[in-house]
């Protein structure tokens, strides 16, 4: 099936410039979260993942001859870099970084389901295991965000209240 083939290409393209978008998200995060000490070990060690599966997907792409075919990434990362600019002044940064990387995660989810079935289907049984490896970790990652996003409020509402106090006296 050489059309099944050309649209794991393409795919696996998107799926990289995701990756990158994730990791200048990640990062953008990270230097503003410094009172969330759990939030941001987490999110440091989700980040060393999210560099490891732009490898994979670069693997990937190698395999099929198409490892050099990436130019399109470059755009993605610079409107990463505007979106993780534009919440320093919000206040609720970290609950908005919260909400982006909940939904930035089932975004991967998806995509990675969608690979997985798409690599199967031009019978890529290596790309199928590689897009597993990160379909696991979006999945993990999820999950641990969907677990803690009640303690990383009470956090901000309990810091919100402090701060206010403080400028009231
Ligand atoms: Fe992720």
């Amino acid at each position: 099936m050489p059309e099944s083939r050309e649209w794991l290409i393409q795919w696996l393209r998107d799926a990289h410039a995701m990756e990158e978008q994730a990791e200048t998200m990640l990062s953008g995060q990270l230097s503003r979260i410094e009172s969330y000490p759990e939030l941001g070990e987490r999110i440091r060690s989700h980040l060393e993942e999210t560099k490891e599966q732009a490898m994979r997907l670069k693997t990937c792409l190698d395999a099929l001859g198409e490892g050099s075919s990436m130019l399109k990434d470059a755009l993605g990362k610079l409107t990463a870099t505007a979106q993780s600019l534009s919440g320093v002044f919000a206040g609720d940064e970290v609950m908005k970084g919260s909400l982006a990387s909940y939904t930035f995660e089932h975004m991967e989810i998806a995509s990675y389901s969608i690979l997985i079935a798409a690599a199967n289907a031009a019978g890529e049984a290596e790309i199928a295991r590689l897009c597993e490896q990160n379909l696991r970790e979006e999945e993990a990652m999820a999950e641990w965000l969907k677990n803690n996003l009640p303690q990383v409020t009470m956090q901000f509402l309990t810091r919100a209240d402090v701060d206010s106090d403080s400028a009231k006296r």
